[in-house]
């Protein structure tokens, strides 16, 4: 089975390209675009960790070489705590080392953390040049290696230094989930769930009708696949419509408001961010089920039976979706302030009105949030 999804970007577009056994093809499929900006024989940084390198590395660089690139390697350390400017310099030690040249491109073969720092250097590099993203988290390919986003956190906070950057190509070869950890596995299902509320309500019925969705091994090959191809064409419609989140892209934060505030609070350690994100849907959830709706009238802004189907799907994945232990609620309504999404001193909430379709408002006070989240676990 392989698909291919266009991102129409006008002079940007580009193609997300999914296949078991995709690894293998990378070289042929860069090669043998339709219009191939980065053609055979030019040179290739392929930027990796020791853990995804020694699973996928060979065959990454065989494939690549077999297309007719001259490929070097650049291996920095797994994890979140990694992704900084530290990380970044070395990447760009790397492209000088091996003289790559505008012509030439760097290669992210990795998850979230990966992607986003070679897109940033490929972004900065000589003052920008391709980017060919090859997602190996459930996280990154349906959400960070499509869509150009990039860049590195700043002691301060995530992902406060970066650019958009589009990729090249980005493939995705579902047979290496296979060696990815259950728990982030798990993650990456929470970016899927809510691309079923914000966006495709077929997918939505299409995760409810599965069994079992906590671990890649229940995951039957053709429901990977739905998962896959509508999370990819979700995400490549709504950045089609609205690339550098000037509003619609916005939708892609929900669950993301209070779960970057449970992130912040527990420090980054505890939960992660799709359990962060699952968090985040419960109690946008209940935000929109507290919340009249201006126009018809109804009591509920979401109606508690879809809300309920929600929460249903998190709980199958085995997705926290109440607040840990500990977390103070007015210490996690002043971190909302601090986030990314606050405008002009009002945090934005994107929050469900059906399954696929939400509305974005900053009419959510205090006084809306605090019964929430204390009724999630927060203290009072
Ligand atoms: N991950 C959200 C976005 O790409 O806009």
């Amino acid at each position: 089975m392989k698909s291919v999804i266009s991102v129409p970007l006008s002079d940007r577009a580009y193609d997300i390209v999914i296949a078991p056994s995709g690894l293998d093809h990378l070289g042929s499929w860069l090669a043998n675009r339709e219009r191939p900006l980065i053609k055979p024989g030019q040179k290739l940084l392929l930027v990796s960790n020791p853990v995804i390198f020694k699973h996928y590395g060979d065959r990454a660089v065989a494939a690549l070489t077999q297309g007719g690139y001259r490929v070097s390697t650049c291996i920095l350390p797994a994890g979140e705590r990694y992704k900084n400017l530290r990380s970044l310099e070395k990447i760009y030690d790397a492209a000088q080392a091996h003289q790559l040249e505008r012509g030439s491109a760097l290669v992210a073969l990795g998850g979230g953390v990966i992607g986003d720092m070679t897109g940033f250097a490929a972004a900065t590099w000589l003052r920008g040049i391709a980017v060919v993203q090859v997602p190996t988290s459930l996280l990154a390919m349906v959400d960070a290696a499509i869509g150009g986003k990039t860049g590195v956190n700043h002691p301060q906070g995530k992902n406060l230094i970066g650019a958009f950057h589009q990729p090249q190509l980005v493939v995705i070869d579902p047979n290496v989930l296979k060696t990815l950890p259950a728990r982030e596995f798990r993650a990456g299902m929470a970016e899927v769930i809510k691309y079923g509320v914000i966006w495709d309500p077929e997918l939505f019925e299409a995760l409810e009708a599965a069994t079992r969705l906590d671990h890649y091994r229940y995951i039957p090959e053709e429901l990977l696949h739905i998962i896959l191809t509508r999370s990819a064409q979700a995400k490549a419609e709504v950045v089609a419509q609205d690339e550098k989140e000037g509003g619609l892209r916005a939708i892609l934060n929900y669950g993301h408001t209070i779960g970057h505030a449970v992130e912040s609070a527990t420090h980054y350690r505890g939960v992660n961010h799709g359990e962060a994100v699952s968090i985040g849907m419960a109690a946008a959830a209940a935000i929109a089920m507290a919340q009249g709706h201006s126009e018809t009238l109804a009591r509920s802004l979401w109606h508690p039976s879809e809300a309920a189907r929600q929460q249903a799907l998190l709980t199958k994945t085995r997705l926290p979706t109440r607040i840990p232990a500990g977390l103070e609620a007015e210490n996690l309504i002043s971190l909302l302030q601090g986030d990314k999404k606050v405008q002009d001193g009002r945090v934005r909430f994107i929050l469900p009105e059906a399954l696929g379709r939400v509305t974005i408002t900053d009419q959510v006070s205090h006084d809306d949030l605090y019964p929430v989240l204390t009724a999630l676990g927060a203290q009072g």
